[in-house]
């Protein structure tokens, strides 16, 4: 295994998201001592009802701001001495930066070059002893797949979405500055995640939503696009190990090796959801409806996690059917959660924790 690098204090970008909010709560136990501060800037994406168990510990602080914001990240990682960063924040549906991509340029591309230059900075500045730049990225940069093959870490950028560009844009800057000024970067991109605080506008938290609902189920197009899925806290964990233990400058892909045709998830989590609902078997089935296709819908997307294993021992705990279950039960069991993200109740929640916003 190599040398391990040891985080005494992490700044998380975009940790009210899904995956942030995962991360935290996944770090926060796994690092005790660890001071973990989340600069997140609450877009509709950001809840901080996600993070409820983790504000009164010690070592977790929360910011309100914006990535973009130079000043405000240039005094976060000198008041708090970060000496990691660990980048989630970002606009990240597809569908929405088909319908608006300005934002997604603005917050991918310009808010992760703040965000470096001012590690730059800061790191150039030799205040911590050892320093890691961790972008999060995405398998979705790659472009799409036909029937067979993989991506692996040397496939060549072709990102398809404005989405899936900005991101691209931003792991090149990443690049560039391993590159250019040999800061310590790193890069994971990663495949389709699910499990807990997933907002229900992506595909699976929308299935089990509207199945509960009994509203329809949009299916895109022919609904045979493949997705390959990884449980949200095996993704967690890979994002940690990269960060402990791979060798900055480089690219790791992560992922479940669990690739599904969209209509077959659908089908799996109606037939899930007659049983736990009590409704006859099929009954949920009918409620599925093609739409129309999104435009420039990827076909396939299959991730080649090999170089996780070998180099770093990493390998997913989640099974499918294991995780797809908890999940559901998961958002059984907090249909409140769902209601407050669907009807914006959440912020409320930000105001009696932190006052007006
Ligand atoms: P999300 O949309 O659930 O959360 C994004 C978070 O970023 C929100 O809390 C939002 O408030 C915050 N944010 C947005 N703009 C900001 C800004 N300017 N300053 C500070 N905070 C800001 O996203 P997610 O699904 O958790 O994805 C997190 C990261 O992981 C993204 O970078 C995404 O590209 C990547 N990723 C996601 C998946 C997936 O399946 N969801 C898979 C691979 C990679
Ligand atoms: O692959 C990683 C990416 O996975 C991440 O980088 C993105 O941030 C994340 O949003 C996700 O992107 P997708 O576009 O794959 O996820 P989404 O849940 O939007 O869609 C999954 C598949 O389901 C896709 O083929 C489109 C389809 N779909 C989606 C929705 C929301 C439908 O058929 N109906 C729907 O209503």
């Amino acid at each position: 295994m190599p040398e391990q690098f040891a985080p005494q204090s992490v700044l998380v970008t975009g940790g009210a998201g899904f995956i942030g909010s995962n991360f935290i709560h996944s770090f926060i136990s796994r690092n005790p001592g660890c001071r973990v501060v989340n600069l997140d800037i609450l877009t509709y994406a950001g809840n901080l009802e996600n993070l409820k168990g983790v504000e009164e510990n010690p070592d977790y602080r929360f910011v309100r701001g914006d990535i973009g914001d130079a000043g405000l990240v240039s005094r976060l990682l000198a008041e708090f001495r970060i000496d990691a960063v660990v980048h989630f924040a970002a606009e990240s549906h597809v569908d929405r930066s088909i319908t608006g991509p300005e934002i997604f340029v603005r917050t991918n591309v310009l808010g992760t070059q703040v965000l470096l230059e001012e590690s730059r900075r800061h790191w150039q500045a030799g205040v911590v002893p050892a320093f890691r730049f961790l972008q999060v990225s995405t398998d979705e940069v790659y472009g799409s797949l036909g029937d067979t093959g993989f991506f692996t870490e040397e496939t060549p950028l072709a990102a398809n979405s404005p989405y899936s560009a900005s991101k691209a844009g931003a792991d090149l800057l990443v690049r560039a500055y391993y590159e250019t000024f040999g800061m310590p970067t790193l890069n994971t991109r990663c495949s389709n995640n699910y499990g807990p605080y997933h907002f229900p506008e992506k595909l699976i938290p929308l299935m089990i939503s509207n199945i509960i609902g009994r509203r329809p189920l949009p299916v895109y197009g022919d609904g045979l696009n493949v997705r390959d899925w990884l449980h949200v806290k095996d993704h967690s964990i890979a994002i940690e190990t990269v960060l402990k233990g791979g060798k900055p400058g480089q690219v790791f892909n992560i992922g479940g090796n669990n690739e599904w045709k969209n209509i077959d998830i659908v089908n799996l989590v109606c037939d899930l959801l007659d049983g736990k609902l009590g409704r006859q078997p099929g009954e949920n089935r009918k409620l599925i409806t093609f739409v129309k296709d999104r435009p420039g819908h990827d076909r396939r997307y299959a991730i080649d996690a090999s170089k996780m294993r070998r180099e770093l021992g990493w390998e997913p705990s989640y099974t499918f059917e294991k995780g797809i279950a908890e999940t559901i039960d998961w958002y059984l069991a907090n249909q409140e959660w769902v209601e407050h993200v669907t009807s914006g109740g959440y912020r409320e929640y930000y105001e009696k924790q932190y006052g007006e916003r």
